[in-house]
C-alpha cells in the first residue's frame, strides 16, 4: 500500500454543525491527498437511539452532501453509507463475541448517552463500540482521526483486535493509532460554554448548522451568551470565561489563525462589536458550503450514484478482510 489507510465516520443524527466542521470534517479534507481515506456516514450507529425513518433517510443524504460540500471529493476518497456495506455488521457480530462485558461496562459515553434510565437504553447503544471496532478493522485501517470523546472507544477497538489475534493465534488485525490533528478545535455550545456544540442534543437549539444562512447565523451569534468584559489582549484573560473563549476560538479556527492573534487584533473590543466580526467571518466561510449542499441535494440521482460508487469501492476492500476473519473464526 502506498499511503496509510485512514477511516473516519460521522453519524447522520442531525444537521452537521460548525462543531462537526471545525472539529472533524475540515480536517479530513487534506487527508485525501496524504492517505488512502475512507469516510463513512454511520447510519447504523445513528439508530442506537430512536430515529424517525424519513428523517434518518433525509439526514443521511444531507450529511453526505455536507461532506462533499466541505471538500471531500468522491473521486479522491472513499465516501459511502455504512448500511450499504454489509461487512460492518458481519464483523461487528464477531466483535460482539470477542469483546468482554466488563470492557463495555467501563465506557463512559454509554453512561452519558443512556441517560438516567440505563435499562431503557437500546442494546445497540451498549455494543456501539464493537460496531465501531468493526468499522475500522474491516478495512485494516491503522489511523483514525478522533476527538477526545472517542479515545476510549479506540482503545477498546485495539483491545478487541488484540484479543481476536490472541484467541485465534493469528496476526490478523493491525494496531490502530489515533490521528491527532494540530490544535483540536472544540466548539462549545453558544448557550453554555461548558457543553460542546452538538448536532444531536435536542435540548439545545443554539448550534450553528452548516445549512444556516446569513440571517440565522447572525441571530444565533448575537444571542450567544457572553460576559460584559471587553476582549483581553492575551489568552490568560479568558480564564473562567468559557463563552468568551469559545467565540474567540471559533473566529480563530474559521479564519485559520490562533486565538492569540485574534485577541491581539481585537483587544479592548466589546462583544457586541466582536460578534459582528464573527458573523461576517462565519458567513464568508460557510455560505459557499451551504450553497453547494443545496445544489447537491437538488440532484439526488447524482448524489445517490456517487454514494453507490463509494460503497462499491468500500466493499472491495472490506469484504475480503471480513471474509478472512470469518474463515479464521471457523465459518
Ligand atoms: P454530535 O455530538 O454533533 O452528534 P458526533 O458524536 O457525531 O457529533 O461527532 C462527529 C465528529 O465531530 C467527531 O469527530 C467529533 O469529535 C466531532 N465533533 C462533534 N462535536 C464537536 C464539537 N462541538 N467541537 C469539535 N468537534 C466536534
Ligand atoms: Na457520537
Amino acid at each position: 500500500r502506498a499511503q496509510p489507510r485512514v477511516f473516519s465516520g460521522i453519524q447522520p443524527s442531525g444537521v452537521p454543525t460548525l462543531g462537526n466542521y471545525l472539529g472533524a470534517i475540515r480536517n479530513w479534507v487534506p487527508m485525501q491527498d496524504t492517505h488512502e481515506a475512507i469516510f463513512c456516514v454511520v447510519d447504523l450507529h445513528a439508530i442506537t437511539v430512536w430515529q424517525d425513518p424519513k428523517e434518518l433517510a433525509r439526514q443521511t443524504r444531507e450529511m453526505a452532501a455536507a461532506l462533499i460540500a466541505c471538500g471531500l471529493d468522491p473521486k479522491r476518497c472513499t465516501l459511502f453509507l455504512q448500511s450499504h456495506v454489509h461487512a460492518h455488521t458481519r464483523l461487528a457480530w464477531i466483535m460482539n463475541c470477542v469483546a468482554r462485558l466488563g470492557w463495555l461496562n467501563r465506557m463512559t459515553q454509554f453512561k452519558d448517552k443512556a441517560g438516567k434510565d440505563k435499562e431503557a437504553a437500546s442494546a445497540g447503544l451498549y455494543v456501539y463500540p464493537n460496531l465501531m471496532a468493526a468499522d475500522i478493522l474491516t478495512y485494516h485501517a491503522t489511523l483514525v482521526p478522533v476527538g477526545d470523546d472517542q479515545r476510549q472507544h479506540l482503545e477498546l477497538a485495539n483491545d478487541i483486535a488484540q484479543k481476536f489475534n490472541h484467541d485465534y493465534g493469528v496476526e490478523f488485525f493491525p494496531r490502530i493509532e489515533p490521528l491527532i490533528q494540530g490544535v483540536a478545535a472544540r466548539v462549545m455550545s453558544l448557550r453554555d460554554g461548558t457543553k460542546k456544540m452538538s448536532k444531536s442534543d435536542p435540548s439545545d437549539q443554539s448550534r450553528i448548522n452548516l445549512t444556516d444562512d446569513h440571517d440565522s447565523i447572525a441571530q444565533k451569534i448575537r444571542k450567544a451568551r457572553t460576559d460584559a468584559e471587553p476582549l483581553p489582549g492575551h489568552a490568560s484573560g479568558l480564564e473562567n470565561r468559557p463563552e468568551a473563549r469559545n467565540l474567540v476560538g471559533i473566529l480563530a479556527a474559521i479564519t485559520g489563525t490562533l486565538p492569540e492573534n485574534v485577541l491581539r487584533e481585537h483587544e479592548g473590543k466589546g462583544f457586541g462589536a466582536f460578534k459582528e466580526v464573527l458573523v461576517a467571518a462565519l458567513v464568508a466561510h460557510l455560505d459557499p458550503i451551504r450553497k453547494e449542499m443545496a445544489r447537491l441535494l437538488d440532484d439526488p440521482a447524482t448524489l445517490d450514484a456517487q454514494l453507490r460508487l463509494g460503497a462499491d469501492r468500500a466493499e472491495a476492500v472490506a469484504a475480503p478482510i471480513c471474509a478472512r476473519a470469518e474463515e479464521i473464526v471457523g465459518f
